[in-house]
């Protein structure tokens, strides 16, 4: 029996895998993605919003926008709120671009009809239990991936593999067994309860809300259904947080003049963990890892997905070149050009978190510090600029139309 052979092999159907897949069928090479989950688990599981701008012109540009277009609530500026004082950040008026509230699930759907549509293999429901040969450096080496499904267990043979299964990766150890690799990480002692809620929308932009009490986040996913975030503690479960809890805290955090957060059915309560950590490098041989398998960042400013397409956008070419010309010299400088990006981008996150949010305990003087800082941003056209420029995203992969 001969083993089947796929130039590249991707195991995780999240927003980095299924981009990934797709740039590559754009440029005519092919790939496996595995997924361990169901088609409606991964598209059905409730993520953040935000697209950058960056993200957005990759759906424009390989033609997965449509849908986006139609139905994403495309923002020219966002919110910040100090004590029921509001300030705009004009993200458009500053950077001359903007960005679109559409879920996560939303973009994996577009992706998943695509990829299948254009005859890309998508294997749900399938795990992948080991991979060997990723240090093979010769002309001709490859890696064999063995993987179950409900059938029984296979094997594959790539020049490539790439691991983006999420943040509790299987295959980020095998790059962390380098000599020199490290996982830099962070803690923060707070996280957010996040809910779903059936009502109209509080305001028509994202408002960042920060508050004696507690940060709160009302953002938005159609015209009948909002998100809403709440500081909470780390170890804080679902249960200690009754709807009547949840709408005092965030009238109490959020409420100003011309605003009242609107109540409606809560139908999801989920708790967030705030985490950073950066793996690097991000290749072994012909093992890579993108997006989460990668690195985490805290949610606040909602760069996750953004950052595993920018990964993406940095991998892809690399890939193209090695799988088509035989020349690896752009696949081995991926960790070198995604890392500066990442660092940036957890530089943003920690310091749009750690400005936002009261550390439970904090000293007088961090929380005085901590809002002198907000408000010297607020006020300064420098510092609102800066914001803005972050937040939609520097440094735009550029796409060539197809
Ligand atoms: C959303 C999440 C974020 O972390 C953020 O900063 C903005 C919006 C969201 O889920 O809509």
């Amino acid at each position: 029996m001969t083993t089947r052979h796929v130039p590249v092999a991707i195991i995780g159907a999240g927003p980095a895998g299924l981009t990934l897949s797709h740039l590559l069928h754009l440029d005519g090479v092919e790939s496996v993605v595995f997924e361990t989950r169901t088609r409606k688990d991964v598209e059905e599981t409730v993520r953040a919003g935000v697209l950058e701008q960056g993200t957005l012109n990759l759906m424009r540009a390989t033609g997965v926008g449509e849908r986006m277009e139609k139905e994403a609530d495309i923002d020219e500026g966002i919110e910040i709120s100090l004590d029921g004082h509001r300030t705009r950040i004009g993200l458009t008026e500053h950077t001359g671009h903007h960005m679109a509230v559409y879920a996560q699930h939303e973009y994996l759907k577009d992706f998943i009809a695509r990829r299948l549509a254009d005859g890309g293999e998508i294997l749900f429901e399938t795990t992948v239990d080991s991979v060997i040969g990723i240090d093979g450096a010769a002309d001709g080496d490859v890696c064999t991936l063995q993987y179950t499904d409900a059938e029984g267990t296979h094997t594959l043979t790539a020049d490539y593999v790439v691991a983006v299964d999420g943040s509790r990766s299987q295959f980020r150890g095998l790059i962390l067994e380098q000599e020199g690799a490290i996982r830099a990480r962070h803690d923060y002692p707070y996280a957010w309860l996040g809910v779903l809620v059936h009502a109209p929308k509080t305001n028509p932009e994202l408002i960042y809300a920060t508050h004696d009490a507690g940060f709160a986040l009302i953002s938005t996913r159609s015209e009948g259904v909002q998100r809403y975030y709440l500081q909470c503690n780390p170890e804080d479960t679902e249960e200690e947080w009754p709807d009547e809890r949840i709408w005092e805290e965030l009238h109490k955090r959020v409420d100003s003049e011309g605003v009242t957060v609107q109540e409606g059915e809560i139908f999801e309560k989920s708790v967030l963990r705030f985490r950073s950590a950066v793996t690097s490098p991000m290749q072994r041989g012909r093992l890579f890892i993108a997006g989460d398998a990668a690195h985490t960042v805290p949610p606040t400013g909602a760069k996750g997905l953004n950052l595993a397409v920018a990964d993406i956008a940095a991998l892809a070419p690399g890939l193209i070149r090695a799988v088509k010309d035989k020349d690896t010299e752009l696949l081995d400088q991926y960790s070198d050009i995604a890392l500066p990006r990442i660092w940036k981008a957890q530089h943003f996150s920690y310091w749009m978190s750690s400005m936002l949010h009261a550390i439970p305990g904090e000293s007088p003087f961090e929380a005085g510090r901590r809002r002198g800082e907000l408000r010297s941003v607020l006020e300064s056209e420098a510092g609102r600029k800066y914001l803005a420029e972050q937040y939609v995203g520097r440094d735009l992969p550029t796409f060539p139309d197809k």
